[in-house]
């Protein structure tokens, strides 16, 4: 059992770098990070050193990063993946360096998604010099898509420590590794891919305050503003450059009575299971799994 301690980054290649870079600091609000690498754009939200990182190159998403505790964690998760079959990669330094992390394993889940593990992200105590005040207070959770959620919960669950807080039909898994609701999510999808990267921000107004700058900017809202029933959170999903999707969220629900936790199924057909508030319910869009013999490790 391999411990996923946190969600760490999302790596996302993107054709049009300068596009994407603008869209994630002036429109979403995230501080862009001095840059090291004229190819990378590290963005931050919170005390990491970066959550998102756009790589100039081939467009979709190229990997989702999940902290463990340590070298030894990495090292006996390395084994245990390679013991079951999984083809697993170590990062050279100036991969690592990249990532802002001492080290990092890759490996590919059975669906077709590029997982990294790391150990020792770089945490920045500066407080963030967000581009917008959009009211974001951190990386909230990632979500992957996969074409069976029960199997990609069978996955997460059994190889790591993540546990489902609630379950949207066949349509949806969402999984805690710590007492928030679910900073894991696995959507049903047609092939590998991100769905979407959540921001929490820190009140009910952001939201809102967030959703008129969107439609003033005529940025593409695809779902929202909703409160998910599951979680609690208000919600509010919306398109960026290259098919990637952010979305904001204010009060997500914490799970402190770990053991006394019944996780529930909601049917997605059912009005309000997916927004209580009723509001158009579109699946955000998917950023598909980059694919090409150059993205192995960017
Ligand atoms: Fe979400």
């Amino acid at each position: 059992m391999i411990t996923l301690t946190d969600i760490a980054y999302v790596r996302s290649g993107v054709a049009d770098l300068g596009a994407a870079t603008r869209f994630a600091t002036e429109i979403v609000g995230l501080e862009l990070a001095a840059p090291t690498d004229t190819k990378v754009a590290h963005l931050r939200a919170d005390h990491r050193h970066h959550c998102l990182a756009l790589v100039e190159g081939p467009s979709g998403v190229i990997s989702s990063g999940f902290s463990v505790a340590g070298p030894d964690a990495l090292e006996a998760a390395e084994t245990e993946l390679e013991r079951s079959g999984f083809s697993v990669c170590r990062g050279s330094d100036v991969e690592a360096r990249s990532r802002r992390v001492r080290e990092f394993i890759a490996f590919d889940d059975p669906f077709g998604n590029r997982i990294e593990l790391v150990s020792q992200q770089e945490t920045i105590t500066r407080p963030v010099a967000y581009a917008r005040p959009a009211g974001i207070t951190e990386f909230g959770h990632l979500c992957l898509d996969a074409p069976d959620v029960h199997e990609a919960y069978r996955f997460w669950s059994t190889r790591f420590n993540a546990r489902v807080s609630d379950w949207i039909g066949d349509a949806a898994c969402l999984m805690r590794i710590d007492p928030v609701h679910h900073k894991l999510a696995v959507f049903r999808g047609d092939g590998p891919g991100l769905c979407h990267m959540n921001f929490q921000v820190a009140t009910i107004d952001d939201v809102f305050r967030n959703w008129n700058f969107l439609r003033s900017q005529k940025v593409e809202i695809e779902m929202g503003p909703g409160r998910h029933p599951q979680s609690t959170a208000i919600f509010l999903y919306f398109l960026g450059p290259e098919g990637f999707t952010y979305e904001y969220s204010f009060g997500v629900r914490r799970i402190e009575d770990e053991a006394g936790w019944v996780p529930r199924t909601f049917d997605p057909a059912e009005p309000g299971s997916i927004d209580m508030w009723l509001g158009p319910t579109t699946r955000p869009i998917t950023q598909p799994q980059v694919r090409s013999a150059q993205d192995v490790l960017s």
